[in-house]
């Protein structure tokens, strides 16, 4: 039997449809100045995110892949907000990408007040990467991995500082847990909600780790369930998949309004200065799904991670 079957609680699912339906809460408090970092800010709730903010006065440092789209989101920032707006090109996909980005966030000269990561996608068929890799491990997760272990000092030295993951709901997907001994779905079977479900879980075990590096000092780190939100995610895919989404899960979105307001009262509402180490449902804290909780799991994962990103 599935280890993990004993630890789901039937309340923590109905909480979780409970808050499916709730309006997150929002804070008004200005961000004048401040910087905030984004993955993935060229399109979907990062876009929308990147609005909110620079429409409250901050600075956004955007980390994408393309660079027009770059250089479209700056143009849109500076004309409607007069915002000081940057970026950074990085495709996830390739490691020594992640590696360049990681180097120049470390060796920013200022401090990084939010560093929201985003940039995420969602495949039906298994792609590998030219670093061997399952294309959505990497990209959702070993991504967000490598900048947070490479700027973890940066943070410890200023002292401040929130990091948010735009996770989701669908971590609840990898229900059996993660394999962590075929992360290339090899001996497995693969799906789009398997291994989407699975990057979501490490990115939950990973901030576990994190949020001890973090203990004692200022800096939170969380990670959110942006809503069910219109967007170009899943687009990549087949027709089958293209009219299911249409039909199904884009009939059924929310605002993504939901989404900004949430990634902005996350990062910047008093209320949760000395929150950190959990998981929201918009603005709504629940309890992840047993085997985002697995700290065994989050250790084997943490030391894999370092090899698999050639961090040692
Ligand atoms: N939409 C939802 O209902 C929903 C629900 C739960 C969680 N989420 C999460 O929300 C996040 C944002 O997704 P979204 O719905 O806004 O989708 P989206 O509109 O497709 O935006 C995804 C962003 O990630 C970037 N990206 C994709 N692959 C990349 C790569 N290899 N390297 C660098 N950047 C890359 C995209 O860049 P391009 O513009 O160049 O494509 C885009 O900026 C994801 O982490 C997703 O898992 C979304």
């Amino acid at each position: 039997m599935n280890k993990y079957f004993k630890q789901y609680k039937w309340s923590n699912i109905f909480a979780m449809l409970r808050n499916q339906k709730l309006d997150p809460e929002i804070c008004t408090s200005d961000f004048k100045n401040r910087l905030v970092v984004i993955t993935g800010a060229t399109s979907g709730i990062g876009y929308a995110a990147a609005m909110k903010y620079a429409s409250q006065g901050a600075d956004i440092l955007s980390i994408n892949r393309n660079k027009e789209k770059s250089e479209e989101l700056c143009r849109a920032l500076k004309s409607q907000y007069g915002t000081d707006c940057s970026y950074m090109i990085a495709d996830f996909t390739k490691l020594a990408d992640i590696h360049k980005a990681a180097k120049q966030l470390a060796e920013l000269d200022r401090n990084i007040d939010v560093l929201i990561h985003n940039a995420g996608v969602y495949v039906t068929r298994k792609t590998l990467t030219e670093d061997h890799m399952e294309l959505v491990f990497q990209t959702n997760y070993l991504s967000s991995f490598i900048l947070n272990y490479s700027t973890k000092e940066k943070f410890i030295q200023q002292n401040s500082g929130r990091i948010i993951f735009v996770n989701s709901e669908a971590h609840r997907f990898a229900a059996w847990g993660l394999h962590l001994d075929d992360l290339t779905w090899d001996k497995h079977s693969y799906s789009g909600l398997k291994s989407y479900g699975a990057a979501k879980t490490a990115q939950l075990l990973s901030m576990i780790k994190l949020n001890e590096y973090f203990v004692g000092t200022k800096v939170t780190i969380n990670a959110m369930h942006p809503g069910n939100v219109k967007t170009n995610s899943g687009k990549n895919n087949g027709k089958f998949y293209k009219l299911y989404k249409k039909i199904w899960i884009d009939s059924k979105a929310r605002s993504i309004e939901n989404s900004s307001e949430s990634l902005y009262y996350l990062g910047v509402s008093k209320k949760l200065e000395k929150t950190s180490g959990k998981f929201f449902n918009l603005t709504t804290e629940e309890e992840p799904a047993p085997p985002a909780l697995d700290k065994e799991e989050a250790e084997k994962l943490w030391l894999l991670s370092l090899t698999l990103g050639g961090l040692m």
